[in-house]
């Protein structure tokens, strides 16, 4: 399956969330606060009208908790039925719907009562799994539960970079434990409903790279592959029928310090390291699953290192197929520049260019040829 991913804060405009609400009081700048975004809420059509003409045949995009469950325990039909029209519009242009369930934001009601630190979230979330899931089933076969169930509480919980900000490593060890459990009750949620649906994790994984193989640098690689890899996914290992890969990051392991080359970066200064996933796609095989890479890109306003990124990222994706690997889709991040959440607009990670004055969409060199690799499925070497 080729296509890309978004996730509804980051484009659709007009929500009302624990994050518009931070945005609000902490930007220092308009650029900073998400707003009408890219206003994919109302231009959802033409958005897939460009996907598809693109080559695409699949599409991820995330369900917006705060607009169906605006109130708690009170869901809104008449959002349920937009999402319901998303997911038509989808099927109408042969793009196959991955839906996220949750990407990083919260109704302000379970924001709260403590947000994941509370397991009543995790409960009060798979109610609303629930209800999701119902209402969609005939049409949707594939479920992403949590997006980055290890990114979110990082950041949120230890860096103090995202809402709530906290830096509390006990907060942060409770987040986690309260999402793998919302994680694996929503898991038994969805098969009940649904025997046939497929459902998975999107788990950034990063790849440590041990320098010269010294002793102590397997040792640590060893130790940070287990907390920021296999963690999470040890833990809800017999919850998950596939594995959803999001890959940006490669760390160079030199006695503790990372000493990345850096010899090629994005806009954000991000190390672009695209043979890396190859190593993490290795290192996945162990659970058996198939795997879709449901997040792979870089921010690049110039679009002049995309193409190369793309290819070279599928070209290491190959590799690890030809060694057996089950590597079953690929989704760019993202179909659309967006809101980069703390970053806000000016990180560019679109295949298609947003200009946010006139909501003009422009597709990007670089989407037409990774177009060709998606239309022809094959990747020329
Ligand atoms: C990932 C997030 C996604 C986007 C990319 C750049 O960690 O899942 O929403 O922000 O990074």
């Amino acid at each position: 399956m080729w296509g890309a991913a978004t996730s509804a804060h980051q484009v659709e405009g007009g929500n009302f969330n624990d994050w518009s609400e931070w945005e609000k009081k902490s930007a220092q700048a308009e650029n900073y606060i998400s707003g009408r975004a890219c206003d994919h809420y109302n231009l959802y059509e033409q958005d897939f009208d460009i996907a598809k003409s693109l080559g695409h045949n699949a599409h991820r995009f995330s369900i917006e908790w705060s607009r169906v469950e605006p109130e708690q325990g009170k869901f809104n039909e008449a959002e349920l039925g937009h999402y319901c029209r998303v997911i038509s519009a989808l099927r109408e242009r042969g793009l196959e719907p991955f839906v996220t369930l949750w990407h990083f934001t919260l109704p302000l009601w379970a924001a709260e009562q403590g947000g994941w630190q509370n397991k009543k979230t995790a409960e009060d979330f798979c109610r609303y799994v629930e209800k999701v899931v119902g209402a969609f089933k005939p049409e949707v076969k594939f479920w992403i539960i949590l997006n980055e169930p290890d990114v979110y509480p990082a950041e949120s919980y230890l860096k103090g970079a995202w809402p709530p900000q906290k830096k509390n490593i006990f907060a942060y060890l409770k987040v986690i434990k309260n999402l793998s459990k919302a994680h694996k009750t929503a898991y038994e949620i969805i098969k009940k409903i649904e025997p046939e649906a497929q459902v998975g994790i999107a788990k950034n994984n990063i790849y440590f790279e041990p320098y010269k193989n010294k002793l102590i640098n397997l040792c640590l690689k060893k130790l940070a592959d287990w907390w920021c890899n296999f963690y999470f996914l040890n833990r809800i290992k017999n919850f998950q029928d596939f594995i959803g890969l999001n890959y940006y990051f490669h760390n160079l392991i030199n006695c503790g310090f990372s000493k990345n080359e850096n010899k090629i970066v994005s806009d954000m200064g991000w190390e672009l390291y695209p043979q890396g996933i190859y190593y993490i796609l290795k290192d996945l095989q162990k659970y058996q699953k198939p795997i879709y890479i449901t997040e792979n890109g870089l921010a690049d306003s110039q679009d002049q290192k995309r193409a190369w990124f793309i290819k070279e990222t599928l070209r290491s994706v190959h590799q690890a197929i030809e060694e057996g690997v089950d590597v079953r889709g690929y989704f760019h991040w993202s179909l659309l520049d967006n809101f980069e959440w703390d970053k806000g607009f000016w990180p560019r990670f679109g295949l298609v260019e947003i200009d946010y004055k006139t909501l003009e969409r422009k597709v990007r060199p670089s989407a037409w040829e990774y177009a060709r690799i998606c239309k022809n499925n094959e990747l020329n070497l």
